[in-house]
């Protein structure tokens, strides 16, 4: 029964980090250039339907990543190991907990700040109005760039979570 509940727990917790941080991918590399390359008009009329399902979307996958992340340590039975951090296992976990709560702090403080204001801007750019027009290449810009950070840092945990099973 208890092999069960792991398995369950690794699932979860494995399912939801594949499905959040494969999700930054997909829309730092296919959904953003796609919008960037759309006409202001249409862009406007699609992204207040976009944007809130989206960042719904990456906000539960990523605490629910989180909670069965902390679940996961305890089921595998190794929890006390971090309160010593002498085994490498203790440091890659360690490791990926930094980074995780790191990224996903920084992501709520700012790209989804940032397109939110996408949404209010893009009617007004998609309708002429010339300050909206100028913001919106800066704000998509900042948006991939932090993208780019993410995808790296998302990258970097998954090394630190392999590390660890093989620890
Ligand atoms: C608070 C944050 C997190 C905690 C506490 C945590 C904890 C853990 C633990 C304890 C394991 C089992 C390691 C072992 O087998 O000994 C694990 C595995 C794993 N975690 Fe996390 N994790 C966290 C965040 C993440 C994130 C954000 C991702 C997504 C990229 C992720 C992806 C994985 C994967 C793919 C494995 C399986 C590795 C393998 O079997 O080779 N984890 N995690």
């Amino acid at each position: 029964m208890d092999a069960v509940f792991r398995i369950a727990v690794q699932w979860l917790h494995v399912t939801a980090g594949v499905l959040w941080i494969g999700g930054g991918f997909y829309t730092i590399l296919v959904q953003l250039p796609a919008l960037l390359a759309s006409p202001a008009a249409a862009r406007g009329a699609v992204m207040p339907s976009l944007v809130p399902r989206q960042l719904n979307y990456t906000f539960r996958v990523a605490e629910f990543t989180i909670v069965t992340g902390l679940l996961n340590l305890f089921v595998s039975g190794r929890a006390q190991e971090l309160t010593r951090l002498d085994t490498r296992w203790s440091w890659a976990i360690l490791a990926g907990i930094i980074l995780t709560v790191g990224i996903y702090a920084a992501s709520r403080a700012t790209v989804g700040r940032w397109a939110l204001r996408l949404i209010e801007i893009g009617p007004l750019a998609a309708s002429g109005d010339a300050a909206a027009s100028a913001q919106m290449p800066l704000l998509a810009d900042r948006i991939r760039r932090f993208g780019y950070v993410q995808i790296t840092v998302g990258a970097l945990i998954l090394l630190a979570m392999v590390t660890a099973r093989f620890s």
